[in-house]
Parts: C-alpha cells; structure tokens; sequence
C-alpha cells in the first residue's frame, strides 16, 4: 500500500498554472460535441439516476465566500457503482450493442470503470472481462464481480516495464474475438460522462445560480472532457479547473507543452488517476476548456478525505477527493462572483487503506 507523505501532510506550496491557450497548438477541432453528450443523456438516465448536485456550507466556510455564493459537490458515490464511470459505460455500450453481438467486452481498468461496465454489461446482457491491478482496492474487485463481470489481474507495479495490462487485453481481443472499451478514450464514454455535466448546469440553471468555478479530477480525462462540454455550453464565463495528483501531473506538464505528455509511471496513493496520459479524443477537447490545471500532493489528499469524513460525513477514495482537496489547500483561486461546484467522482475504498489515510493526515 502507498502511503502518505508525513512531512508533506499540510498544504503544499500553491502550484497553480493558468495557461494560455493557443489554438495553432491543438490537434484536429474536437470529436466530441455537446449535441453527443445531449444524445447520451437519455440511454444514461434510463438506467440511473442522477448523482445529487448537493449544497456543503462547510466549504463555504472554510473558502470564506460571501454569502450571495455557493459551493456545491457533485457526488458520484450515490451511483449504483459508487462512481461516476457508469455513465459512458452505459452510452458506450448502448452504442455498441449489435457490434457486440455474442462477443465478449474487454477493458482495462483501475477498477471503477471495471464495475461501471460490468454494470452496462448486466443490462444489456453482455459478458464483460475486465484487467485490472492486482492492487486496486477489495471493493472495487467486488463491485465489479457483484454486477457479473470477470476479472483478469497485472501487476501495476512494473506494467510501465513490462507493458502487461496492455498486452493482456489485446490477447482477451485476438484469442476471444472480444470487443475492446477504452475507460476514457472513447467519444461514447466521454459524451456519456457529460451527461453528469448537464445535469449539474441543469440544476444550477433551475436555481438560478450562476457558475464561477467547475473543479473536476483529470485523468485519462474522461471524466473532465464530458463535463467540460456541459458546463462550458450553459457557463461559458466559467473557469473549468483539471486536478491531478503531483506524482501524475501529465495533463499539467501537457498544458505547458501545447501537446499531450507521457509519463513514464505516474505514482499516487489516487488509484484512478493514474493513466499514462490523457486520450487522444479527450485532448482537443480539454485543452480547450481545460485552461488551468492543478496538481496536489497526497498528502493534502488525505487530509480532505479527514475533512469530508469529519466535516460532511462523507467516506471517499483519494482520487474522488482530489477536487475538494485542491480547493481546502487554497490551491485553487476562488475570486469571482458565481458559485463552485467540485466533482467527487468515486467513493470506492477500503475501510483499513482509509484508516491508515485519514489517520496520516494532519
Ligand atoms: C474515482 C475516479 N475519479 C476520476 C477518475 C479519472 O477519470 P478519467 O480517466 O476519465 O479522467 C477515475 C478514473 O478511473 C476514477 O476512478
């Protein structure tokens, strides 16, 4: 298990990079468009509900906003997977069903995409193999199996030697003739998870509030590029900021290099952001909306998964704490006039992993 960093338990330094955008740097003009992302939201909705978008007075507090503004959270533990990832599972699969066929599914994951698709695969009745980390934690090997799906493990570890998640898929794909899903790499996925970004503008909309800041992880980016699409059509004013733990910053180091950037093995105690980079269809799309990026220590991780325990009553894995984590530390720049609303984007953890965190944090 990878632990917090004692010494670094209190707010790091602010490392905040606002980057200027310039549009000759970009790759071709984005795949994914609002319009998919308004097409998905009636295959995601059929199957789950909304995630509730609820108001937490206690940031409000600790962010010192004048009363006439709002934090909001987000939170995709209230999924029947405990995560966002069920969203673009359930429009990828809904997208490629006859594709499909009697074939098997295959993915890689870290292991709550893994339970999103096994989920899609219950409903439309499709078998599902997932690669996954030998690692990841217990809950997310039982939610995964919970809703049907089979489970091949590597170990994540040496993968960035020996290349063996990979190459375990394509042989799932060569020897059964299965069908590969990517967990964020794909327009169906991505404009399925931005059905969560309407949702949000929707409901702010409906209270009349106005957004400032959409604080969001940033992975493989998935997860940010559909909601990116969502806030930025209904806020277009609206800063969309992308966190990434520090030991895995591609996207940050990508912004400065007006290019996507490999890392060689991204290193965090946030197991779901750990991808080598960002997907090549969510790249376009993030750079740009996506004009700030933050990167967070672990240690100031674990302290906001102490805070939302404490403070909110809320369990929640690092990585879907990382948002809330940048904004407690002051890593994120608040001035402005709208609201804030923070993605917790999964709430899958062990309780022992995270005793041993929240009891590191300071
Ligand atoms: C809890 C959680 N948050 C955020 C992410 C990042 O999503 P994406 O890869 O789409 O950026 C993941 C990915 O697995 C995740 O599990």
């Amino acid at each position: 298990m990878r632990q917090c960093n004692g010494s670094r338990m209190l707010a790091q330094a602010v490392d905040f990079i606002g980057v200027a955008f310039r549009r000759n740097d970009l790759a071709d003009d984005p795949v994914v468009t609002i319009e998919d992302v308004r097409q998905a939201r009636p295959i995601v909705w059929q199957h789950a509900s909304p995630a509730p978008l609820v108001r937490c007075v206690a940031m409000e507090q600790v962010l010192n906003l004048p009363e006439y503004r709002r934090v909001w959270i987000k939170d995709y533990g209230w999924t029947p997977v405990g995560s966002f990832k069920l969203m673009g599972a359930l429009a990828w699969m809904h997208r490629h069903q006859e594709k499909i066929g009697n074939r098997p599914v295959v993915a890689h994951s870290s292991g709550n995409f893994a339970s999103g698709l096994a989920f899609a695969g219950k409903r439309y009745r499709k078998r599902v193999i997932i690669v996954m980390p030998q690692s990841a934690p217990r809950i997310k090997f039982e939610r995964t199996r919970f809703f049907g799906a089979e489970i091949r493990t590597y170990d994540i570890e040496t993968d960035h030697q020996t290349g063996a998640r990979d190459r375990m898929v394509r042989d799932l794909v060569d020897e059964l003739g299965a069908v590969q899903a990517s967990p964020y790499d794909d327009i169906d996925v991505i404009a399925g998870n931005g059905v969560g970004g309407i949702e949000i503008a929707q409901q702010l909309k409906q209270d009349q509030r106005e957004l400032s800041h959409f604080v969001c992880p940033i992975s493989g980016g998935g997860l940010m590029a559909g909601h990116a699409l969502a806030v930025a059509d209904v806020f277009p004013s609206a800063a969309i900021i992308g966190i990434e733990p520090t030991g895995a910053d591609d996207y940050r180091r990508s912004l400065l290099q007006h290019k996507r950037v490999r890392l060689e093995k991204p290193m965090s105690i946030c197991d779901g952001l750990l991808s080598y980079d960002v997907g090549k269809h969510n790249w376009p799309i993030l750079a740009r909306l996506v004009r700030t990026s933050v990167a967070v220590d672990d240690g100031v991780t674990c302290s906001a998964m102490r805070w939302l325990y404490e403070q909110v009553g809320l369990r929640t894995e690092p990585s879907g704490a990382i948002g809330v984590a940048a904004l407690l530390s002051g890593q994120v720049d608040t001035a402005g006039q709208g609201d804030i609303v923070v993605v917790i984007s999964g709430r899958n953890i062990d309780e022992d992993r995270f005793r041993v965190w929240i009891d590191q944090a300071s």
